[in-house]
């Protein structure tokens, strides 16, 4: 899987309590959802990936499959590839025997989950050169110096850019654009918008594993902040923005309650919600828009037939900021 930046063993206790406290104790209640992605978060997010209704992993993947060379053509081969939040490595599989990357490197926070994608990398792709690194891309993005960025290509699937405000985004892509350098290139997955009955039901699955996944997050917090949230309180919402242009998840509290943080109490009126994720569709254009803004150039993309989700293939060239 690919998450925004998951696992918890690189923070340190007390920005992690200031982080969560200052979004708990402002007007609209926020948790970042980098949070949803403890052990069991992120085994239920693997759960939604193959959901009848979450139809973006899928689709990027048919994406990925079905224009292997095509990319491949553009992107060059023998190049250096570089995935943040690369997780189990899944997706790029897809790319290899067409891109033939001189070097992969995937990195991830959690080391041994890296260790086995990386091996079992190996053992599938024997010739290919595997560099893995055990880092937060969202805090840290110098790499070894056996890592060669200069003219590397981002490879960033999983439309996991939506999860950023597009402010964030755009400070994301030039952070990458930094790291890549001007002759560099950035392969990013991004879900588009879309029917807003197809964008509500992937996000409020029959089955229930995303409402698992939203109230998971409070047993999460629980450890993280010795809280007593109580998951059953509380009830899944998510909903297409159409304004904004984003889907919302949102933890509702079905009751008056009082929630403890450590010393801290938490007031929650019945029906005040938590704000958990905001998941941006965009459409070609408005992408196009925002990776200008950071110093980029939308290249090309390639879509599946319904328009769902899109690969974006940006570059630096000619951009002089
Ligand atoms: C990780 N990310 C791209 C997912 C998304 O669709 O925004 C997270 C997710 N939240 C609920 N379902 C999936």
């Amino acid at each position: 899987m690919n998450h925004p930046q998951a696992a918890t063993d690189d923070r340190s206790g007390e920005r992690v309590y200031r982080e969560l406290m200052a979004g708990l104790q402002s007007g609209q209640k926020t948790i970042n959802p980098k949070y949803f992605y403890d052990e069991a978060g992120s085994a239920l997010f693997d759960q939604i990936t193959s959901l009848p209704e979450y139809y973006p992993t899928r689709t990027e993947t048919a994406i990925l499959k079905n224009h292997a060379e095509t990319i491949a053509m553009r992107v060059g081969r023998q190049r250096v590839v570089i995935e943040p939040g690369a997780g189990s490595c899944e997706k790029f599989r897809h790319l290899i025997p067409a891109l033939q990357p001189s070097c992969y490197v995937p990195v991830d926070i959690s080391t041994d989950y890296l260790a086995e994608a990386a091996a079992g990398l190996n053992e599938s792709f024997p010739e290919l050169q595997v560099e893995p690194v055990a880092a937060d891309f969202s805090r840290t993005i110098s790499l070894p110096g056996s890592v060669d960025c200069e003219a590397a290509v981002i490879f960033y699937p999983g439309s996991t850019i939506g999860n950023f405000e597009p402010a964030d985004a755009v400070t994301f892509l030039q952070r990458m654009r930094t790291l890549v350098g001007s002759q560099g290139l950035i392969l990013v997955g991004v879900d588009l918008h879309k029917d807003s009955a197809v964008l509500t039901a992937a996000y409020n699955d029959v089955a229930g594993v995303t409402a698992a996944f939203n109230r998971n997050i409070l047993l999460h917090l629980n450890r993280l902040l010795g809280a007593d949230f109580k998951p059953n309180l509380f009830q899944h919402h998510a909903f297409y923005n159409e304004q904004k242009r984003r889907i919302e998840m949102h933890l509702v509290s079905d009751v008056k309650q009082i929630v403890n943080c450590g010393d801290v109490s938490l007031q929650f009126a019945k029906g005040e919600t938590i704000h958990t994720e905001n998941s941006y569709k965009y459409s070609l254009q408005d992408f196009s828009s925002l990776v200008e803004k950071a110093g980029l150039k939308l290249e090309q993309s390639w879509t599946d037939r319904k328009n769902l989700f899109s690969v974006n293939l940006l570059s630096a060239a000619g951009c002089h900021r």
